[in-house]
């Protein structure tokens, strides 16, 4: 079954546009709709960074245009192999954000491409990154489509739902991943309600999530996130769904700041804690959570909030962007195959894909 939102309903986070692409520049939502067009690989790298593309499977679809973008003006007779090029930039690109592991995906299936190409004409290996880097955008939306028909099977009707950041169109190629679920119980008329942690220090849940939610009419209610152990306590929540930046082979979760928190919350309140993942956010090569890498942020995101000041100027700051959630607190995956349920380091395995 395919999900009946109008595109008008549900935005498109990033398009292919003729030479270039073209992002909802997030940075400035919910007041603004503003669009940018960006032709450069060095603009991507900016765009990513700065948040203005963002969320694990966005950021991997991105990158991947910005290799076609970074290469395609480069000659065509070059003294060295073109996928030197390619793994230059896409080295760079990886820079950009370290946590989501979409990104380094996205970009080996790039090099791994104009790796096997080597030999062939400069022209046609570009022409395959761009086509490679379509596909990665248009499997991303299958993906999201799969996840959320595959969520219905922990999604009862009458649902109370928890969630966290955004993951929905904004954060991937199309309808989400945590909210993928939630948009197809509503289009299944589960009478879901929905609530939205604001997600400090950049507010991605009462920015992003909550106008992504009023805009396909799906019920819901904000709350600061000091508010959600007492949500749990007093609302009777059903469940917690949120998305994942990386997902270590034993299970063990990163994600937004604030989602350790809420598992934690929920093993107490004995709430069942799910994780929407697509496969390309699963790290298989990477054992547990120790070994992922948390992305440190600038202290004015949390010395200002927008362009309020809200603390002294100079107050020493600690700002990580991500979480680790032990896979012990997590109920179960939500991935594009199905349910996973632990025990997750035998259970994931089996997602593994083939390398060829
Ligand atoms: O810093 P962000 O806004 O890119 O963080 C996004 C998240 O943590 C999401 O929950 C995650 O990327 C999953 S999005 C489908």
């Amino acid at each position: 079954m395919q999900l009946k939102i109008k595109p008008v309903e549900v935005v498109s986070s990033i398009d292919w546009i003729d030479d270039h692409i073209r992002i909802i520049d997030q940075t400035y939502l919910p007041h603004r709709e503003f669009f940018l067009d960006i032709f450069e690989v060095g603009r991507v790298w900016e765009a990513i960074r700065s948040l203005r593309v963002r969320g694990a499977p966005a950021i991997g679809i991105a990158a991947a245009y910005g290799v076609y973008l970074g290469v395609k003006d480069l000659p065509e007779d070059g003294m060295q192999p073109f996928h030197t090029d390619v793994e230059r930039i896409c080295e760079y690109l990886a820079t950009a954000r370290p946590t989501a592991v979409n990104l380094q995906w996205a970009l080996d299936q790039m090099v791994k491409t104009a790796r096997k190409m080597q030999g062939q004409p400069v022209a046609r290996i570009k022409e395959t990154l761009l086509e490679l880097a379509k596909s990665i955008h248009e499997d991303d939306k299958r993906v999201c489509a799969a996840i959320g028909q595959n969520g219905q099977e922990v999604i009862p009707q009458n649902a109370n739902i928890l969630t966290h950041c955004n993951t929905g169109s904004l954060a991937t190629g199309q309808y989400g991943t945590a909210l993928s679920i939630i948009y197809h119980a509503h289009l299944q008329k589960k009478n879901i309600h929905v609530w939205v942690d604001e997600t400090r220090p950049l507010l991605q849940g009462s920015r992003l999530t909550a106008w992504e939610l009023e805009k396909t009419g799906v019920p819901h209610h904000l709350i600061a996130d000091s508010m959600a152990a007492w949500v749990m306590k007093e609302k009777k929540i059903d469940l917690i769904v949120v998305g994942a930046d990386r997902v270590a082979q034993n299970g063990d979760t990163a994600n937004k700041i604030g989602t350790y928190g809420l598992a934690i919350l929920a093993r107490h309140h004995k709430i069942p804690f799910y994780v929407a993942s697509p496969i390309s956010s699963i790290d298989f090569d990477t054992g547990s959570g120790e070994n992922i890498p948390i992305e440190e942020r600038e202290s004015d995101e949390i010395r200002f909030i927008g362009k309020q000041q809200a603390a002294p100027r100079e107050t020493p700051v600690y700002n990580p962007a991500f979480d680790i959630t032990p896979h012990d607190l997590i109920t179960a995956f939500v991935t594009e195959h199905g349910i996973v349920k632990p025990v997750f380091s035998k259970n994931l395995e089996k997602l593994r894909p083939q390398q060829d």
